[in-house]
């Protein structure tokens, strides 16, 4: 697909669900006992191999209307697969299924596509088998295959290297079968959506500062899932508004969970024009209308305990940093290079062609911004947020910009490119 430079963005748009919380429903769900009705899931290539994983496992999911609902069969309810597990492009499915598997009374084996096959499992593997759990990376790599043979688990204390939600994830499902209280901590903490769900379906789960603690014994009970949009999916547009002059969009109902927002908060560092309106914390997962209008941004510095909350928004920011004056400095987030993609190597390679003038490091990236950007043929490597960025980028750039996998974008956003569409043709301010 081909994309140019854009005279203004204009429009209010409402972004799809969001993905961790859509995993998260269908997972719980499956385990509860009951019915869990799940409103705004986001119908993403990700979110549909959770579903289908748990559909090879007995669970009956409906998804023809646009509520979700998942016929629960309590903690024990699960059926042996009648074949190979696959979770396709999704590390989150892979991970924290994993987490699930190890408390089955069955053998289960679980894959993934060509990306989640580099994607590195010892992760999990390591205090899943301190829990006493067989699972084994069938090829000896530390990456899926994994074959899993259920048992009796033993609740531990793990401290984790990397502050990983997907890590602390599959331990608290795990745990959920132990025989007693399950700890994590980490190194800072990461989106605790898997904490604020447990405890919505009866699960006594406690967090202090970074340590989360579960208590196994309470049953789950089927809920109502409302699930916010997807901030990683507005930060597309939040960017897109920010670069392209004489923009203004507003973003409806968007997940602002502290531990997923660090975007706004490097946005408004860097001098970006945005606010929050209608925000809403009813539940504990608040939400907001964002709206974001054209700024003038300079360069700032993103590194710490701010990493883990905007790490899936590092790809847009990079690009956001080559349109702010000054240099902006990445670090700290190594972890970039064992996403969907090497995102170190993705973000840098693809800018610097487009004439960016920026720098990879061990940790991270160097950005000098400013300097004006050429469209040019993106390799994406089938990165869904690689994709994305890349047209965003395109919209401020000359020339033509060409991202031939244009259609990875599927795997959390399948309405991306008609969305932002309708913000290129809206002629009139709609507020
Ligand atoms: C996710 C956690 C993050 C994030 C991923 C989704 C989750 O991964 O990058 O897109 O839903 O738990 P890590 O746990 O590997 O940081």
């Amino acid at each position: 697909m081909n994309f140019r430079k854009v005279n203004r963005l204009r429009g209010s748009l409402k972004v799809p669900g969001d993905k961790s919380i859509s995993h998260r429903a269908i997972m719980l769900g499956s385990l509860a006992s009951g019915t869990t009705e799940i409103h705004h899931f986001l119908k993403s290539g990700d979110c549909l191999s959770t579903i289908s994983c748990f559909q090879h496992m007995g669970i009956e999911i409906t998804k023809n209307s646009s509520i979700v609902q998942v016929k629960g069969k309590g903690l024990r309810g699960l059926s042996q697969p009648d074949s190979i597990l696959n979770a396709g492009n999704s590390g989150t499915t892979t991970r924290l299924l994993s987490g699930i598997l190890c408390g089955q009374h069955f053998t289960s084996t679980l894959t993934g596509d060509a990306s989640v096959q580099k994607r590195p499992m010892g992760r999990v593997i390591e205090p899943l088998s301190l829990m006493g759990a067989n699972i084994q990376s069938t090829l000896g790599n530390g990456c899926v295959p994994l074959q899993i043979t259920g048992k009796a688990l033993k609740g531990i204390h793990y401290t984790s290297k990397v502050a990983s939600a997907q890590v602390k994830s599959a331990i608290l499902l795990a745990g959920l079968y132990g025989d007693g209280i399950t700890k994590v901590t980490e190194p800072s903490l990461s989106r605790n959506h898997t904490e604020i769900m447990l405890r919505s379906f009866g699960c006594e789960v406690t967090s202090n500062d970074s340590t989360v603690s579960l208590t196994p014994g309470s049953p789950l009970e089927g809920q109502k899932v409302v699930v916010p949009g997807d901030i990683s999916s507005a930060a597309f547009f939040l960017a897109a508004g920010l670069i392209v002059p004489d923009s203004e969009i507003c973003l409806s109902n968007v997940g602002v969970n502290p531990t997923r927002a660090g975007i706004l908060q490097v946005i408004e560092q860097m001098g970006g024009n945005i606010s929050l309106l209608n925000q809403k914390s009813d539940n504990q997962e608040p939400t907001a209308d964002i709206l974001v209008k054209t700024s003038n941004l300079h360069g700032v510095t993103i590194e710490g305990s701010m990493i883990p909350t905007l790490i899936d928004e590092i790809p847009i920011l990079a690009v956001l940093a080559c349109f702010a004056q000054g240099t902006t400095v990445i670090k700290d987030a190594s972890e970039l290079k064992v996403k969907e993609s090497n995102r170190i190597d993705t973000i840098v390679k693809n800018l610097t062609s487009m004439g960016a003038h920026i720098t990879a490091t061990e940790d991270g990236m160097v950005i000098d911004g400013g300097y004006p950007l050429t469209g040019t043929f993106i390799d994406s490597q089938k990165d869904h947020r690689i994709a994305m960025s890349f047209a965003v980028a395109a919209l401020a750039s000359k020339g033509t910009t060409n991202i031939p996998d244009s259609g990875c974008v599927s795997i959390s956003y399948p309405g991306f490119y008609e969305d932002l569409g309708k913000l290129i043709e809206s002629p009139s301010n709609p507020f």
